[in-house]
């Protein structure tokens, strides 16, 4: 029998899980503890050390409701979430317009708008600006019938489902016209802190972050036959467009508001103009792209048999 070192017990559990017979699973965890196993070796990890990173993710997982997902947060605090977007981008079988955060607050239960509708139950004056643009394939074709749903905060930087459970506001499902073209009454998006008060919270404080994210509007776009997009767009001006503390803002998603559009298609207001280009669908997308989804959905219990019919891979809300 080897003797157990910390050199030699990466290989013993390994070995020992050189058994599992999906081989998806078998690489994923074995590559899992390897990475953890050198991670403890490196920081010399003592007992209090681990006992303290197992507190804290026992309470992020205390904190997960089917109105919050505080593991979600985690994810994104740490950029995992964008970088599994990264790698998630580079399996299309074409370059569309890049990923973005899905974040906490999607919700399957957006309402479905005609084009142009207001999607802010109430509207201070001069607080309104449009957002359009076509859904494309990568050369450019219209996508009709793409469904468009948007979601962002209000101008108290707060989703809906942070203030009631069951209020729905600040998000729709809008369909592409003939042309492709989008079309959203909204309002100008703000900066905001990720919800602070929970574990995940307290580590960004820890570290000296200042847990804010850029004004940004939340997308997913879906058509028959095309990988689906969970993307933003990000103001430009926004003070922490460089550091947002989820490292979804990137500067291919970054838009301004303009005062003057001529081409905005609702007169007088300003507006946001953008273009999302769709691949087409590859092998890959038989499972969803998404980081995350709505934290209900996350909850309810596993009555599906095949991940492909999940809620979580459904198309857009309706
Ligand atoms: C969001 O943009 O909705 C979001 C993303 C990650 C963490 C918190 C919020
Ligand atoms: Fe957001």
């Amino acid at each position: 029998m080897r003797e157990l070192t910390p050199e030699t017990i990466t290989d013993a559990v390994l070995d020992q899980m050189a058994t599992t017979p999906d081989p998806r699973m078998r690489e994923v965890l074995a590559v899992a503890v390897k990475h953890l196993h050198a991670f403890a070796r490196e920081v010399n990890l003592t007992p209090a050390e681990w006992i303290r990173g197992i507190e804290f993710m026992t309470a992020v997982g205390k904190m997960c409701t089917p109105e919050r997902q505080e593991f979600i947060l985690l994810s994104d605090t740490l950029g995992l979430s964008a970088l599994v977007n990264g790698l998630h981008d580079g399996t299309a079988i074409e370059e569309g317009t890049h990923t973005s955060l899905l974040g906490p607050f999607y919700r399957e239960t957006s309402p479905k708008l005609a084009p142009g509708s207001q999607i802010a139950r109430t509207v201070k004056p001069g607080s309104e600006c449009a957002l359009y643009g076509r859904v494309t394939d990568v050369n450019g074709k219209p996508l009709a019938n793409a469904t468009v749903s948007v979601w962002q905060t209000g101008a108290d930087g707060l989703y809906d489902i942070q203030e009631s459970a069951t209020a729905i506001d600040y998000r729709g499902v809008f369909t592409t016209d003939a042309d492709g073209v989008y079309l959203v009454r909204t309002v100008k998006p703000v900066g905001y802190s990720i919800p602070m008060d929970g574990p995940v919270g307290g580590m960004v404080k820890a570290q000296a972050r200042h847990g804010m994210r850029p004004a940004h509007i939340h997308f997913l776009v879906a058509a028959p036959g095309y990988r689906e997009l969970v993307t933003a767009l990000y103001l430009r001006d926004d003070p922490h467009l460089a550091d947002d503390v989820v490292f979804g803002s990137s500067g291919d998603l970054a838009v301004d508001l303009d005062a003057n559009d001529p081409n905005c298609p609702i007169k007088g207001l300003p507006s946001i103009h953008f273009d999302l280009r769709l691949s087409r669908e590859g092998a890959a997308d038989r499972a969803s792209g998404r980081v995350g989804s709505d934290p209900a959905a996350i909850l309810r219990p596993p009555a599906r048999a095949d991940h492909g019919s999940s809620p979580a891979s459904a198309p857009a809300a309706s």
